[in-house]
């Protein structure tokens, strides 16, 4: 009785009542309201996210989860899969806890949900903002017709440390595109938000994460120490979080590395002064998992030390750590937080509800007949399909691409049918059931062509980094040499050899760091004996992170760099070795020609002793090594196509731009080959003499184009201010007059340049 009538008194939409959305009072009323009817530990409750479980696997009416939900301590669960699971938890927190506030919940949908795209990082590659924006909205419709309403997505930590495996949940090095990506994928899980804040049915909240540089990892080991300077965060590593801000995100995760020293999660000059003040953020802040608890080993106290930091800081839920639940009401007692602290981390929490609509209908996710309309959808796995083939980055092509559909064909290698290894590293709620690449081809070559199939290798000689690798979507194993002679007996009666290679999907993402880039042992071998049959070979490396291919450019005729594309991986793989569709991705992050290049970007300094970008020389006393030159093997921004594409010089409309004027620059991209097929052209800037030292390069612009063979067409950048601004010393956003280098090319390296001076 008594939670029947606070849900009626406050609006929250009575049990068993099968109507429409309740209206509510404005959300600033509301929720005060609400909030003056709560105990501490029901607020303290609000900043409660928990993991679903034992939930999940069936046990629930007395697990402690239910017990925290009765009682009003939860407020958000994660990783908990299904509509119906989630709609007995959400009736339990309406119907049986005193307010009957609901609940939240909460997963990983970082690149797809059932229908899954490729790999943040792959889709990088696209430069195809439209696409991405369409691959997060279709997520979230997937997603919420399951009954969930939160992601922890985008990603958008930059890394130029490929060592580090959650190079694959992000968009790479460069921040310009890296906040174009942030903007679209919080546009695309979150939709128009309706004039009362609150996102469609359709939509979720979207999650940006990890703030703040947890990219920046020393030596690309997860969760190490990051260091940087505060010129170097604004300029390089920032853009992409404040860009998702700005677009509207309504939550942020904070990281678990320490920033000047303080972990992300109990700095309050990230998280207050930046993140509020600065940059205007109004949604909640969560942790990481396990994020305060983790402050203890990073020095910084007790259990009810660390939660009071964090909470001090800014942090407004705690993410699996248990530590506001534990200790907030005693730190309040003792007059270590204040009420004010309590009462500001709650209210976010509960706007976000609100924004989320759960008040007028906490039952809105959980429409039980849109699984069967809205999942894995033929148009939605249409969408991964084209945009898969559009994050393939051809590294090399020796004329040998497209494959013709005839003859006899050997697909070798340990990634070319496992199942297991589709999705990529973060898709927990992908089925497993997708089409291999074996599948795909079969079904594309089926009356044209033979298949013959091997295995060839193991993944690594190493059964022990093999199994530790693979999260136990391992692949089988076999003995070494077998599987190598199966593979070139095959091989032998092959026209071509298609190798499908590369690391497990767990291999990268989360603490799957690696301290050598390069194919494993193994696979490296199997191609060495492959070559010797004298067939032409094409390389498929399937990687969540650049991979060294140095050896592999030297000797193989076409490498295509195929990442994990997700669900339509089999036939988007087909759909551009067969030629159907001209590969067009380019690549987000530099690639090293060996690890110990680590770090290699195309955005760096100048330095005081520069070589001359391409010299194939040693020079002594200056910045560069004995045994490597300075550039990477493939740089930022490249990719072939299977047609060539000539860039006319740059026309400006002026050489001359008052600093708060603006300019035009244009090429003529002409497509001089004989495929049809989509380039994707690049600005560059260079701030030639500035107050602090400036990139050599930096991408201000792109444009995704498609041109028909023997096709022209004139792309124009518009110059603004804004592109040619920065934060100097003092973190002021300038824009400083002097001369510009203006460049445009297909790739970072083969740019035309003409000089611009701003008065
Ligand atoms: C990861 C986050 C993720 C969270 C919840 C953490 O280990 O760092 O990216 O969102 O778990 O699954």
């Amino acid at each position: 009785m008594m939670a029947m009538t606070l849900c009626i008194s406050t609006g929250i939409a009575a049990k068993n009542k099968k109507k429409a959305e309740q209206p509510l009072k404005p959300m600033n009323e509301f929720v005060s309201e609400l909030m003056s009817k709560m105990t501490v530990q029901e607020k303290i409750g609000q900043l409660n996210l928990l993991p679903s479980g034992d939930i999940q696997t069936g046990i629930s009416e007395n697990s402690p989860i239910s017990e925290s939900i009765r009682q009003g301590r939860l407020s958000a669960i994660l990783n908990l899969k299904g509509v119906d699971h989630i709609l007995k938890l959400q009736k339990m927190a309406v119907e049986e806890s005193r307010l009957g506030i609901p609940l939240i919940f909460g997963m990983d949908v970082i690149h797809g949900y059932e229908t899954i795209f490729p790999i943040p990082l792959a889709l990088s590659c696209s430069w195809d903002i439209p696409a991405i924006e369409q691959s997060a909205r279709i997520a979230a419709k997937e997603a919420t017709a399951d009954g969930l309403s939160w992601t922890y997505s985008p990603m958008v930590d930059i890394c130029v440390d490929p060592r580090w495996g959650r190079v694959a949940e992000g968009a790479g090095e460069d921040p310009f595109l890296g906040s174009r990506i942030a903007e679209a994928m919080v546009r695309g899980y979150q939709g128009t938000p309706d004039a009362n804040s609150q996102l469609s049915k359709v939509n979720m909240l979207a999650c940006l994460k990890h703030y703040a540089l947890y990219g920046a990892s020393e030596a690309g080991r997860d969760y190490n120490t990051v260091d940087m300077s505060r010129v170097r965060m604004y300029n390089q590593y920032f853009p992409p979080y404040k860009a998702a801000i700005e677009a509207g995100v309504g939550s942020v995760m904070s990281s678990f590395n320490t920033v000047d020293y303080i972990p992300a999660t109990a700095n309050k000059w990230l998280l207050t002064d930046v993140l509020r003040h600065q940059w205007k953020f109004d949604g909640f802040l969560v942790t990481d998992y396990g994020a305060i608890n983790e402050m203890m080993n990073h020095g910084l106290g007790n259990q009810q030390q660390v939660a009071a930091l964090a909470l001090k800081a800014g942090t407004d839920m705690d993410m699996c750590s248990e530590a506001f639940t534990a200790t907030l009401e005693k730190s309040l007692q003792e007059g270590k937080i204040s009420m004010d602290d309590i009462d500001q981390a709650c209210r976010r929490v509960l706007e976000a509800k609100y924004k989320l609509g759960l008040f007028a209908d906490p039952y809105r996710y959980c429409d039980k007949k849109r699984r069967a309309t809205d999942i894995y959808t033929p148009e939605h796995r249409l969408a991964a399909r084209n945009l898969a083939a559009e994050t393939f980055v051809l590294l090399k092509n020796d004329g040998l691409l497209p494959l013709k559909k005839q003859g006899t064909i050997a697909l070798i290698g340990p990634l070319a049918d496992s199942k297991n290894n589709i999705p990529g590293s973060w898709a927990p709620t992908a089925t497993y059931q997708y089409p291999t690449l074996r599948e795909g081809m079969e079904r594309a070559l089926k009356g044209k062509a033979t298949l013959l199939y091997a295995q060839g290798s193991n993944i690594c000689r190493d059964a022990v980094l093999q199994a530790d690798g693979s999260f136990s979507r391992t692949i089988p194993r076999g003995d070494d040499d077998q599987l190598k002679q199966q593979a070139i007996e095959t091989a032998r009666k092959a026209d071509v050899i298609v190798c499908a290679m590369g690391e497990l999907q767990e291999m990268s993402g989360e603490c799957a760091s690696r301290s050598n880039l390069e194919l494993f042992d193994v696979q490296h071998e199997l191609l060495e004996e492959l070559l010797k049959l004298g067939k032409p070979i094409v390389l498929l490396n399937f990687a969540g992170r650049p991979t060294v291919l140095i050896w592999e450019q030297q000797h193989l005729p076409a490498i295509l760099n195929v990442w994990f594309a997700g669900s339509e991986t089999g036939d988007a793989i087909c759909d551009v070795l067969f030629g159907d569709k001209s590969p067009s991705g380019k690549l987000t992050t530099s690639m090293p020609q060996n690890t110990g290049q680590i770090p290699v970007y195309y955005n760096h300094l100048n330095t005081g002793r520069p070589v001359e970008e391409g010299t194939q020389k040693f020079f002594k006393y200056q910045s560069n090594y004995l045994d490597v030159r300075n550039e990477p093997l493939y740089p930022f921004g490249y990719g072939l196509s299977y047609t060539s594409f000539e860039y006319s010089d740059i026309t400006l409309s002026s050489h001359q731009m008052n600093a708060d004027g603006t300019i035009t620059a244009s090429v003529t991209v002409k497509n001089t080959g004989s495929y049809d097929a989509d380039e994707v052209v690049q600005l560059y800037i260079r701030d030639v003499v500035a107050s602090i030292s400036r990139p050599v390069k930096e991408l201000k612009g792109f444009q995704r184009i498609h041109l028909n063979a023997g096709e022209s067409q004139t792309v124009t950048f518009t110059i603004t201010p804004d592109l040619l601004k920065f934060y100097d010393y003092n973190l002021n956003e300038v824009i400083e007059p002097g001369d510009f280098d203006i460049m445009i090319g297909p790739n970072s390296r083969d740019v035309k340049k003409k000089t611009l001076t701003v008065l």
